[in-house]
C-alpha cells in the first residue's frame, strides 16, 4: 500500500485479533520509526517495544483511555529527550504518525495513547511516572506515548471528514 492509500485507510484501531506481529513486520514497523525525521537531524525520541503481555496489561493502566493495549499484539512506548533537543516532542509525535501509517500499510491497526499532557503538570507526571517505574526509563526522559497495534477485530469505514474549508486557507488566512 503506498503512503496516500495508508493516509486514507487509517483509522484508530482499538479491538485486535489474537495474531502476532511477525519478526519481518516489526523490522518495518521499527524502520519507520527509526527514519522518522527529527529537528536539528538528533536522536531526541526513543522506543521501548513491548512484546510481553502482562506488561502490556500493566501498561494499559497507565491512563483510563489506553485499556484496548491488553489486547494489543506490541505496544511502542516513544520517549522523548528534551535534553537532547528543543524539538522532542515534534519529533516524538512524527515518529508516532510513521508508525501509524506503517502499521496500515502492512494491515496492521493501531491506537494511540496519550502519556504526556501539557496542560496538567501534576497528571503528566503521574502518568510518565508509572510508564517510567515499570520500564526502568531514566527520570529525565519524557514519556510522551503508547501505541498499541496488532490486526485490527473490524474494518471501520472511512473517516467522516469536517468541510475542508475548516481548515484551509489560500494565501491568506480566512482566505479560500
Ligand atoms: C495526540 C493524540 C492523542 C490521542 N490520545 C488518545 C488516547 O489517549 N486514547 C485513545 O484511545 N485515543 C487517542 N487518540 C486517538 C484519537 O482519539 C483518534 O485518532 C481520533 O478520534 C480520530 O479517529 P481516527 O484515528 O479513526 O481518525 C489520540 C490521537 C492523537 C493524535
Amino acid at each position: 500500500m503506498d503512503v496516500l492509500a495508508a493516509i486514507q485507510k487509517r483509522r484508530e484501531i482499538t479491538a485486535f485479533k489474537e495474531l502476532p506481529i511477525s519478526e519481518t513486520d516489526l523490522g518495518k514497523l521499527t524502520m519507520a520509526l527509526y527514519q522518522s525525521p527529527t529537528g536539528n537531524n538528533l536522536p531526541s525520541r526513543e522506543f521501548i517495544v513491548v512484546t510481553n503481555k502482562p506488561l502490556l496489561a500493566q501498561l494499559s493502566k497507565t491512563t483510563p483511555y489506553m485499556r484496548w493495549l491488553e489486547q494489543a499484539a506490541i505496544g511502542v512506548v516513544i520517549i522523548g529527550n528534551e535534553e537532547l533537543s528543543k524539538y522532542w516532542l515534534q519529533d516524538a509525535s512524527i515518529a508516532g504518525g510513521y508508525l501509524w501509517l506503517a502499521a496500515t500499510s502492512l494491515g496492521l491497526g493501531a491506537a494511540w495513547g496519550a502519556v504526556y499532557h501539557s496542560e496538567d503538570h501534576n497528571e503528566s507526571s503521574q502518568r510518565e511516572n508509572y510508564v517510567r517505574d515499570l520500564l526502568n526509563i531514566p527520570a529525565k526522559l519524557r514519556v510522551v506515548a503508547i501505541l498499541g497495534l496488532g490486526y485490527p477485530a473490524s474494518d471501520p469505514p472511512p473517516k467522516k471528514m469536517y468541510a475542508e474549508d475548516t481548515v484551509f486557507h489560500r494565501n491568506s488566512f480566512g482566505l479560500r
